[in-house]
């Protein structure tokens, strides 16, 4: 796409926030509620705290979030540390402002983290303008000069808008800002693009990518890989009676009912690219059965006019299985739009329930949303047998999901967030920062990591159409930590070790081997979680992931799978003040139904 014109070598992605609250409309960009998952590469973006667009009025221009040390110590900071110490090019600051301060305009996240503790090698940029938004709408300098100067001293090195093509120059007449300082920002920006190879010569002559073309666009390998990263990414939540996978042949009619059954361009969702073709979730099916097709809403905010309910049932009550997709797009989560409540969009809920209760076969539900919508009834419900949530699956979505349905995939994809109910929203404000509960004010906590309720289903929950069983081969059950003599932990009592400087941590690293077996008929892969509950101290985590595995397994198959498991990196908890320590006492580690306790000791 560059060769020909149509795209940069810079690319101002991917999104890792932290997918904090359920509401928010850019959580479908994201990997979604684990800070561990967001391990990857390019420009990692928005730099920090910011997982709020517009939620009532509140702006993402102008909001403030207030965190505590702890939370941006083990939630917010850890995927941009991940991110830049594998060595990205990139980090962009974000709009808002961290504790009252624009996160472009803090030289201590900026140049003291971001550059000095993690070594960014490459630039930072702004978001699209946050310069002129702390300037003109949070109102933090008092000249434009003033805000040019702030945040290159900062350590901002390139704006994603106009402001500083024209104000740098006058901060730096104005004495306002050394000329060495923009020379730096430059030479930060110009390093990656000789790194891109753009002072080489004809890209055209440089293998091995000059001469990739149209010819290398959409071909069918690049086609197929969309429909695998679909398959996999797609949820199976609730099967009851085995109702999926469905049996091709014995289907004589299929209902393919809802307002996103033949959903295109809403499986692409935000920050999309230019997909090659769309089969929906319509054409996907009808290439394997007959189908009847009824939207049952024309639109996914289903007003009560937009209601067709009849022709849905009618569908329904004849055809011996019937898929309902439900769910959203972005007319009502996206960029600049957070969610109010955790509902279906209008009338979905009714149509769901009114077709279930007249379908002659099993009802399959498929939820396409970037973010979970209270499901509890859904679950409940007698009349609809499966459940799958597809996210915002691409443009081959309707393929991977005729696979899935029709056994042609195992599915193996698990939720990455948590499904709250909608009281969950009532009680959580969305501006509201913390992660950690706070039963003083009934304040229930967010994400799997925290959150004390008991959610419909809980992040990294998934099924297969095999059951997969977990063994435990060989974990240690102690480990003990020698302290050099006069520690005051041996007077004091301890229960935890402060780890920066320390000598502590030789000697505690080992590995979990687990068995993995499926004993199912059909062959497929079973993605392994390992979590941790460490001791209940410094308001630690409920659980924590600590690392995951996919493995591939026959009909029958075993096969071992090693997490090597550093106590330091992987046990330890963030104190009040962020400060990384390794609680002492039991740790439990567990993996599906199986748990196994480790004791830290000195
Ligand atoms: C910034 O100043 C403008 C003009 O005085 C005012 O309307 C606006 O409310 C101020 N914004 C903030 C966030 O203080
Ligand atoms: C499904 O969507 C495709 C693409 O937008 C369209 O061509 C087709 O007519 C739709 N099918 C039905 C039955 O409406
Ligand atoms: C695009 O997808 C549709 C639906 O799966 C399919 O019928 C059609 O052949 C595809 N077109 C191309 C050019 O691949
Ligand atoms: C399930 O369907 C039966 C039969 O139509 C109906 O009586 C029942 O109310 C339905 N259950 C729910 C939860 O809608
Ligand atoms: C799996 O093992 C069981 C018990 O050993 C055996 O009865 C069954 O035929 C095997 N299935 C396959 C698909 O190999």
């Amino acid at each position: 796409m560059h060769n020909v014109g149509q795209a940069g070598l810079t690319f101002w992605s991917p999104n890792i926030n932290v997918f904090r609250d359920p509401r928010w409309g850019r959580g479908q960009e994201t990997p979604g509620e684990d800070p561990l998952l967001l391990k990857v590469a390019a420009c990692c973006k928005h730099y920090t705290a910011y997982d709020l667009d517009n939620w009532k009025g509140v702006q993402r221009f102008t909001f403030n979030a207030v965190v505590t040390e702890q939370d941006m110590a083990d939630t917010f900071q850890p995927p941009f540390k991940n991110c830049v110490s594998n060595g990205v090019a990139c980090a962009m600051c974000s709009y808002n402002q961290v504790n009252g301060v624009p996160t472009c305009a803090d030289g201590g996240l900026l140049a003291g983290v971001i550059r000095g503790d993690w070594k960014l090698n490459g630039y930072i940029v702004s978001d699209c303008d946050s310069v002129d938004v702390l300037y003109n709408r949070q109102n933090y300098t008092a000249t434009p000069e003033d805000a040019a100067a702030i945040t290159i001293k900062a350590g901002l090195d390139l704006d994603c808008g106009g402001f500083l093509p024209s104000h740098t120059l006058a901060a730096v007449q104005g004495g306002k800002l050394a000329e060495a300082q923009v020379d730096n920002a430059i030479t930060n920006s110009f390093v990656v693009l000789m790194r891109l190879g753009f002072f080489d010569g004809d890209p055209r002559n440089l293998a091995p990518y000059g001469n990739l073309g149209p010819k290398d666009v959409c071909t069918p390998e690049n086609q197929e890989l969309a429909r695998e990263a679909a398959r996999q990414g797609i949820v199976l939540l609730k099967n009851f009676d085995d109702a999926l996978p469905l049996n091709a042949p014995a289907i004589r009619s299929l209902a393919v009912i809802g307002p996103n059954a033949n959903a295109t361009r809403t499986m692409i969702g935000n920050y999309e690219g230019i997909p090659c073709n769309y089969t929906s979730p319509l054409q996907g099916l009808s290439a394997v059965v007959t189908t009847v097709y009824e939207p049952g809403c024309a639109t996914v905010k289903c007003s009560p006019d937009d209601l067709k309910l009849d022709g849905a049932k009618v569908a329904a009550a004849a055809a011996d299985v019937t898929v309902l997709v439900v769910g959203g797009d972005l007319s009502v989560e996206s960029e600049g739009l957070d969610r109010e409540d955790l509902l279906y969009p209008g009338e979905q809920g009714t149509l769901i329930n009114e077709v279930a209760k007249v379908a002659k076969g099993p009802v399959i539900l498929v939820i396409m949303s970037g973010g979970p919508f209270q499901i509890k009834q859904d679950k409940a419900n007698e009349n609809i047998s499966s459940i799958l949530w597809a996210g915002y699956p691409g443009e081959a979505g309707g393929a991977a999901l005729a696979d899935i349905i029709f056994g042609r995939y195992n599915p193996s994809g698990r939720t990455p967030f948590t499904w709250y109910d909608q009281e969950y929203v009532e009680q959580v404000p969305m501006t509201d920062m913390r992660m950690r509960p706070d039963p003083a004010s009934d304040y229930p906590g967010r994400t799997y990591r925290f959150y004390t309720g008991n959610p419909t289903y809980m992040f990294g929950y998934g099924l297969s159409y095999t059951p997969f069983y977990h063994n435990l081969v060989q974990a240690p059950e102690k480990l003990s930590i020698t302290l050099e003599e006069g520690h005051p932990c041996y007077s004091e009592g301890c229960n935890s070790l402060e780890l920066s400087g320390s000598a502590h941590c030789s000697g505690l690293q080992f590995d979990v081997h687990l068995q993995v077996r499926n004993s199912g008929g059909m062959a497929g892969s079973q993605t392994v979680l390992l979590f941790n509950t460490p001791p209940a101290v410094h308001k630690a985590p409920r659980r924590q992931l600590v690392g995951f595995e996919k493995v591939f397994l026959e009909p029958n198959e075993s096969k071992n799978v090693v997490f090597q498991v550093d106590a330091c990196r992987d046990l330890n908890v963030a104190d009040e003040s962020g400060n990384w320590k390794l609680p002492l006492g039991s740790h439990v580690l567990h993996v599906g139904d199986v748990t196994h306790t480790l004791t830290l000791s000195i």
